[in-house]
């Protein structure tokens, strides 16, 4: 291996989401999703071998523990391409997104990952092939590889190999998110134990493939047809089931908190009002709001602080 260079890969935001596992270890899930990535956020990520036993991992400037969570986890990946005579890194990370508040920092942290290992070890890999190997780092990481609308197809194989993410061709422009940051400490419960609890305590459970194959025809129907109203609706009761069956774990999984339903009420009663505004929200309290540029100024009149992303550039 040599020195990399510096790669990155787009943040994402799910609109059907992946929850729930087949295969613990290799992160085959039990459904479809489909996702929008957030253009210029994301993770930039340079890999540089270096002579010492271990790996060292930088995130944003500062160099992490060797038991810190995530650095493990960087090491696990990189153990995939460790050789007989096994070379470390220095792995620099440098995040545009607040980590682990809930706005897919992993997705986007093992994309980058797997772009900088296929740099490093000249693997010349392709997309498909890329995305097999993020996903390896984490499940929502296969969709970070792409701009646009993404889709993951959950794959049948045991192996795994038909299980990643491609394209859409569609675009939207004028589509805009809106990150609303309710709080970007740590989450309590990480994803991927979040996923396991779930499945192994809640009934519910049962029915959230069923919903998420609907769901995902629905929204890309949506994306077709330029259905603003039908994309928004389908995007947000996704969230919500998604919700519920975690809410129906034991003990409960809440990622909620009371500034995440408050933020939800102004959506709703926006939405009683007549403005075309959704959300959506992943394994942590932030919300990320769904409108048009037409709808801008009125959505900010009420969230005054979002940052607000544009997938696709504005018209
Ligand atoms: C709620 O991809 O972080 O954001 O595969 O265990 O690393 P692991 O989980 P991860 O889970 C993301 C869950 C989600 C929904 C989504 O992004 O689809």
């Amino acid at each position: 291996p040599v020195k990399s260079e510096e790669k990155f890969a787009p943040s994402n935001i799910a609109l059907c989401k992946y929850w729930g596992k087949r295969d613990k270890l290799l992160n085959l899930p039990i459904n479809p999703s489909l996702s929008v990535s957030l253009a210029h956020l994301g993770t930039h990520t340079c890999l540089t071998p270096i002579d010492h036993d271990e790996d060292e991992v930088w995130l944003n400037g500062l160099c992490l523990s060797e038991d810190s969570a995530f650095s493990k986890r960087v090491s696990l990946f990189l153990d995939l391409f460790r050789q007989s005579k096994p070379t470390h890194f220095k792995v620099e990370t440098r995040n545009s997104i607040p980590t682990a508040a809930g706005l897919a920092s992993s997705a986007s942290g093992f994309a980058a990952l797997a772009l900088a290992v296929n740099d490093s070890f000249q693997l010349h890999l392709d997309a498909q092939q890329l995305s097999v190997l993020a996903r390896l780092g984490s499940g929502s990481a296969c969709r970070s590889l792409f701009d646009g609308f993404v889709e993951w197809q959950m794959g049948e194989r045991a192996d795994g190999l038909d299980s990643y993410a491609t394209p859409l061709s569609e675009t939207w422009s004028g589509l805009c998110i809106g990150l609303v940051k309710v709080d970007a400490r740590e989450k309590a419960t990480d994803s991927r134990s979040g996923m396991q609890r779930t499945l192994e305590t809640a009934h519910l459970y049962q029915s959230w493939p069923i919903q998420a194959a609907m769901d995902i025809q629905a929204i890309k129907d949506a994306i077709s047809a330029h259905d603003f109203e039908g994309l928004g609706a389908k995007a947000e009761h996704n969230a919500m089931s998604m919700h519920a069956t975690m809410m129906a774990s034991w003990p409960p999984l809440v990622y909620w908190q009371p500034e995440s339903l408050m933020a939800m009420q102004t959506v709703w009663k926006l939405r009683a009002q007549g403005l075309p505004v959704y959300f959506t929200m992943d394994a942590g309290p932030n919300l990320k709001l769904l409108f048009e540029r037409a709808s801008a100024d009125d959505v900010l009149a009420h969230f005054p602080d979002i940052e607000v992303i544009h997938p696709f550039g504005l018209i």
